[in-house]
């Protein structure tokens, strides 16, 4: 039997992060879901499909084929063939992502390959509707969260550390856009699982939150 860790919340709560240090320190295999919308919504833009026409939207999603492979301990992700990894981050995929994942033919699809991913393989799995829709018996689900403000400015620093532009305004008014978006759509909304073990990182360092999340799990799996 593989052992599973849900690990949700909004946007830009460090759960990327966290998924990868825990998964590095229990030897699990991280599994980015994000990313999966974000490749389906770069997919539907190049294609230009109609998102509210249902057989178009049913036919583009019947055709994309969105992998995902671990090469060196990273992750990849392929959209038809093509390696879109770095594609994916940019802020567009990620507004991209939020509406077209609003959609039952893409969660149904995204959500099925999720679970059998899960089957096969012992897997921290971050996303949206881990522990509510994709993973319900997860034995262990985590909902990480921080504040509006915090979040916004650990994005700035991360853009600015890049040595990319950033706004704090801008970034703070697209994090609320997407966790109101994330929370409010009819399938597989954004909430946290009655199970789920509730921790804001507003306060907390990145190392803290791994410790926490990697003693639950050494404590449900003994
Ligand atoms: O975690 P992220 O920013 O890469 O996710 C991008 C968008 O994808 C997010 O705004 C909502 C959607 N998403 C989802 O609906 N369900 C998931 N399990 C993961 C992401």
């Amino acid at each position: 039997m593989s052992f599973q860790i849900a690990l949700d919340g909004p946007a830009g709560a460090g759960k990327s992060t966290v998924a990868k240090a825990v998964a590095s320190e229990l030897h699990f295999i991280y599994i980015d879901t994000g990313a999966m919308y974000r490749a389906m919504g770069l997919y539907l833009d190049s294609l230009g499909t109609d998102l509210e026409d249902q057989a178009a939207l049913d036919a583009a999603c019947e055709k994309a084929s969105v992998t995902i492979a671990h090469q060196n301990g990273a992750q990849h992700i392929y959209l038809n063939g093509e390696d879109v990894t770095t594609a994916v981050r940019a802020e567009t995929a990620g507004m991209l992502a939020s509406k077209v994942s609003a959609y039952g033919s893409v969660r149904r699809k995204l959500t099925s390959m999720q679970q059998e991913i899960a089957a096969s393989a012992d897997v921290v799995m971050d996303g949206r509707d881990i522990g509510t829709a994709v993973l319900p018996e997860a034995p262990l689900k985590i909902f990480l969260t921080a504040s509006v403000e915090e979040r916004a400015r650990r994005r700035y620093l991360e853009l600015k550390n890049k040595g990319q532009e950033a706004d704090l305004a801008a970034i703070s008014a697209d994090i609320e856009k997407r966790d109101y978006q994330d929370s409010h759509r009819e399938i597989a909304p954004l909430r946290q699982a009655e199970d789920a073990v509730y921790l804001d990182s507003s306060n907390l360092s990145a190392e803290q939150v791994v410790e926490k999340i990697v003693f639950l799990a050494r404590e449900r799996m003994s």
